[in-house]
């Protein structure tokens, strides 16, 4: 079974280098299951319904968030939409709408978590994940994991956490891939960034002015995503040995296109 799994989609820039590169993509790897990074969907920040519905309409299959999926304020309630296959981290606090995990909508089941490092104050996600996986959840179905982070360290500790226990663990929320994709001991694959779908001519994925003003001068300057010129289209591809719920393979798959 092959697994795509997509970075940081960011803005409308972005959602149309999914939509044209993603059918031919599918086709050409076999790709059986597709995780997409949605957090920067709308606008850059946080997601709406219309948006998610053009990825999946454009092949996602699920659709992982982080520390934005509350920016858009009325996609809140639409997290717990049975419609809409979008998970919010696992760890925030249990009386937060939305879920974190889902067994139920495909061959794969998928896992969201968010870091500590640089992040924000959320239950461990350490402690969280065996609590699930403890539970039984899957079904039996391979496991991947979006770990949405800032540090490379908690992100490779928690990968070798979980090596031989699920499929694969791939960092997201830098926006920069890394070339680091392995496979661990236990057989779990394992990228630390996937990187992003946004422009070239950015930082990360928004306007060069806005960003570097912010440094320049102290305060936050009005940032938007770049939504033309060429767009970077970050992933990789897991091939999962269905029997054993491991990996046998990692690859980055990168692609560059004009919107
Ligand atoms: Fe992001
Ligand atoms: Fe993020």
């Amino acid at each position: 079974m092959r697994v795509l799994m997509i970075g940081d989609v960011v803005g409308k820039g972005g959602r149309r280098a999914v939509s044209s590169l993603l059918t031919d993509l599918k086709s050409e790897f076999s790709v059986d299951f597709v995780t997409l990074q949605g957090e920067n969907l709308a606008a850059g920040i946080g997601l709406t319904v219309d948006t998610v519905v053009e990825m999946v309409e454009a092949g996602a299959n699920v659709i992982t968030t982080g520390n934005h999926v509350w920016d858009k304020r009325e996609f809140i309630d639409h997290l717990d939409d049975p419609y809409l296959p979008v998970l919010r981290p696992l760890n925030y606090p249990p009386n937060t709408p939305g879920r974190g995990a889902a067994d139920d909508t495909g061959p794969v089941a998928v896992i969201n978590l968010i870091g500590r490092v640089w992040v924000g104050e959320f239950d461990s996600p350490f402690a969280v994940v065996d609590d699930l996986l403890a539970g039984g959840f899957g079904q039996g179905k391979p496991i991947v994991v979006d770990f949405h982070a800032e540090a490379t360290s908690e992100k490779a500790a928690l990968a070798w956490h979980l090596d031989g226990r699920v499929a694969a663990l791939v960092g997201t929320h830098t926006h920069v891939p890394t070339a680091d994709s392995k496979i661990l001991p236990e057989g779990t694959a394992f990228v630390s960034d996937l990187g992003m779908v946004g422009a070239v001519d950015s930082i990360l994925g928004v306007n060069v002015e806005g960003s570097l003003n912010r440094f320049l001068t102290g305060y936050r300057q009005r940032m938007e995503p770049v939504r033309s010129g060429t767009m970077n289209f970050n992933s990789v591809l897991i091939d999962i040995d269905v029997s054993s719920g491991l990996a046998n393979s990692i690859e980055r798959v990168d692609r560059q296109i004009e919107i």
